[in-house]
């Protein structure tokens, strides 16, 4: 287990979402003067630290971050592993760049050793981009599962991810059965499901690549183990909507492709959900589905707009995903600054607030992993970033003008990237430190 023994406590300015901003805003903690204590990897005490001194054993070492922003990790709700080098490739949208791309590229990966490569790089790049936690798509083959969640345990980060299931349009590399699929599932399951922070995904990749055969295996799957989730595609481009309707033809619309194989439960997270009806949404409310909200990708592929006000209308929980490599960049806050222009595109502007919950515990909530991450609070695991909001000369301007804590997040949010990001601990202990 990414475990540490002994206490730490750690002084510098903290700033934290405990509730849906959206619900009033003591949502926000921010901490002027604050101490935090961390025992075996776990926050046991946060608040003002004059308040808190006697609260540390005598002997205990305080880490003292200064006036830099300590947030807790960022949580990428859908992000794919094996697309890293997919990154930043020209002129398609999702049904070309899928097949023109990301199958050839995700076809290297029945080579154990680029996958154990590619995975230590997309952990360290997650890690440098201040996020602690992500749910990630690997690919067919079950190697690839294996190789990232061995980065993650290694570097003691809690991770979600599962291995992708095709069984018809997709290349005859990338494919699996309805069979071997559920058998190398349960043998993934095994493997790692529960062991110490990592949690498995069932992973059907989306409707159109899968077998009536194979969604109904993979339904079944998810009521044999507790604490499975499970991470698919939905509505992200007319054309996929359109093919996946030809397929399904039984169905009344794309959700209920998945409703009808058991996919859709309150541990089902679907990326995208562009192009939902309003019937969509209500089931999806009614279910406890939840939806990873991609900004940078869908500009990238020019796939549409989330409404994100009609989600939460509809009662729907949301988090951000980066969705690499349809999905420009790692860092959260380019996902941000693209959830907020999208926003602004749809007329229901997301204020700073909600952008950083929805980066953090929102997200967490999305994957059902709140109980553990998303905010600084005691009993939550010490997976926590410390930022520097005068890392550039630009931030460094701006955020002197800075007149409240909202205004302050606002700026970071839209101009922010990696270079904020100072120093990334999980567990209380430091896995990342920007050189100098
Ligand atoms: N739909 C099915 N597969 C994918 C994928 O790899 N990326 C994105 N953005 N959408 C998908
Ligand atoms: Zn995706």
């Amino acid at each position: 287990m990414g475990g540490d023994s002994g206490i730490r406590a750690f002084q510098g300015r903290f700033l934290t979402l405990t509730d849906d901003p959206a619900y009033g805003n003591s949502a926000l903690r921010y901490i002027e003067d604050g101490l935090m204590i961390v025992e075996n990897g776990l926050i046991t005490a946060i608040g003002d630290r004059p308040a808190l001194r006697h609260r540390l054993a005598r002997g205990t070492i305080v880490h003292n971050l200064g006036r830099r922003l300590v947030l807790p990790g960022f949580v990428d709700t859908h992000v794919h592993m094996p697309q890293l080098d997919v990154i930043a490739r020209h002129g398609a949208q999702l049904l070309d760049w899928l097949e023109r791309y990301t199958f050839p590229e995700e076809s290297r990966f029945a080579d154990p050793d680029h996958a154990a490569e590619v995975s230590a790089l997309f952990c360290g790049e997650l890690l440098r981009n201040g996020t602690t936690s992500a749910m990630a798509f690997c690919t067919v083959h079950p190697g690839s599962v294996d190789a990232v969640f061995q980065a993650a345990e290694t570097l003691g980060m809690r991770m979600t991810a599962g291995k992708s299931a095709m069984d018809r349009n997709a290349p005859d590399t990338l494919m699996d059965t309805a069979q071997t699929s559920y058998d190398d599932n349960k043998a993934l399951i095994a493997r790692w499901h529960g062991r110490g922070r990592l949690t498995y995904a069932v992973t059907p990749r989306f409707a159109a690549t899968s077998s009536t055969a194979q969604l109904r295996l993979a339904g079944a799957l998810l009521g044999e183990h507790d604490g499975l989730l499970m991470q698919t595609h939905l509505s992200e481009n007319r054309a996929e909507v359109d093919w996946v309707l030809s397929l399904f033809p039984e169905c009344d619309h794309y959700l209920d492709v998945y409703r009808h194989f058991g996919l859709l439960t309150d541990r089902s997270l679907f990326a995208h959900a562009i192009h939902l009806s309003d019937g969509e949404f209500a089931m999806l409310a009614d279910h406890g589905g939840t939806i990873a909200h991609c900004p940078t990708s869908n500009f990238f592929l020019g796939s549409g707009l989330f409404d994100s006000a009609r989600a939460a209308a509809a009662g729907v929980c949301f988090g951000l995903g980066s969705d690499v490599g349809a999905g420009t960049g790692f860092s959260m806050f380019q996902t941000m600054a693209g959830a907020y222009k999208v926003s602004q595109m749809c007329g229901t502007p997301l204020d700073a607030p909600r952008l950083f919950y929805l980066a953090t515990l929102g997200g967490a909530r999305a994957i059902r992993q709140d109980a553990h991450i998303g905010s600084l609070e005691p009993g939550k695991e010490a997976d926590f970033i410390v930022l520097d909001p005068e890392a550039t000369p630009l931030l460094a301007r701006r955020t002197a003008r800075s007149d409240s804590i909202a205004d302050l997040l606002f700026a970071l949010a839209m101009l922010g990237d990696d270079r904020l990001v100072c120093e990334t601990y999980v567990m209380g202990r430091r896995v990342y430190s920007k050189a100098p």
